[in-house]
């Protein structure tokens, strides 16, 4: 996948070309690749006016609790759609620590796989993995690689911009996104508030965008039981965390078990 400069929009070409330590465009700008392998293509401009994205406290206690296997069953639903599109190239767009990445991967070892996340302490996490053909810090409003250069787009909880989606799909391309359904996490939002409000649809976005056609549906829930210190890295994952007092937290730290629907909304799309 070519990847885009995001200073002139031009393709960026590894150099030197084959031990490359860097990446350029034809107008000379130049992004060094980090230790870890991954670039960093966020302008210092754009970073200052974005939201930085999750934080490393988040990343690994996200990257805790997904390593445990509770959305297992998200991750084989996620392949056999993989499988089933037979995708060429695909995009993990906001790929965190890339936990799905790492999962795909060993399920279909082949597959071309490029990820980023405008969060760089996600990024470095991703990059241990060594599964990811290509990482990098961007932001998924300015998605870094060229126009129709990906085949199938995963959006997993993560933020969507249906104008940049578009452009980076090949005119075949897929695009699925993954987020809460109704009842996502329902008792685990009931110790934090004392009244749930189920998630409403995620997608009005993308269901209402000029680029963009429905074309699949699928919702995959089961009720789990999360125990031990799993609770408190899954409150520390999502943005219930914000809104947990003190108090709420240190008995949220106590629980040894906690039953919850764990229920996902997958969408795929293709372009209009
Ligand atoms: C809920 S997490 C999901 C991460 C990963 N897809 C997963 O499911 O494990 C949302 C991710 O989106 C990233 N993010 C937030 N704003 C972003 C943006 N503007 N561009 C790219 N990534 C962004 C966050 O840093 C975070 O890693």
């Amino acid at each position: 996948m070519n990847l885009k400069c995001p200073a002139c929009q031009q393709v960026l070409n590894a150099f030197p070309e084959n031990t490359p330590h860097s990446l350029r465009c034809e107008n000379n700008h130049s992004y060094d690749f980090a230790k870890e392998g991954y670039v960093n293509l966020l302008l210092a401009q754009k970073k200052r006016s974005k939201n930085p994205g999750d934080d490393n406290a988040m990343m690994q206690c996200r990257q805790h609790f997904l390593n445990k296997g509770y959305y297992q069953f998200l991750v084989d639903t996620l392949v056999q759609l993989l499988k089933q599109h037979a995708p060429g190239t695909v995009l993990d767009v906001g790929c965190g620590e890339g936990y799905y990445g790492h999962a795909f991967k060993q399920q279909m070892p082949q597959l071309s796989l490029s990820g980023f996340d405008i969060a760089k302490g996600g990024i470095k996490l991703a990059a241990k993995r060594r599964v990811y053909d290509q990482l990098a810090v961007a932001s998924a409003y300015d998605i870094p690689v060229m126009q129709s250069s990906v085949d199938l787009a995963l959006s997993i909880f993560s933020p969507l911009d249906d104008k940049e989606l578009a452009r980076v799909l090949t005119t075949k391309g897929i695009l699925i996104a993954v987020g809460p359904a109704s009842n996502h996490l329902q008792t685990l939002a009931e110790q934090v508030y004392t009244q749930f409000k189920p998630h409403q649809n995620g997608f009005a976005l993308l269901d209402n965008s000029p680029y963009f056609n429905s074309i699949e549906t699928l919702q995959v829930e089961q009720k789990t039981t999360i125990t031990g210190a799993d609770i408190f890295n899954l409150l520390t994952m999502t943005p219930y965390y914000w809104s947990a007092s003190e108090e709420k937290q240190q008995a949220i730290k106590k629980l040894e078990a906690l039953t919850t629907p764990l229920a996902f909304q997958i969408k795929l799309y293709c372009r209009a």
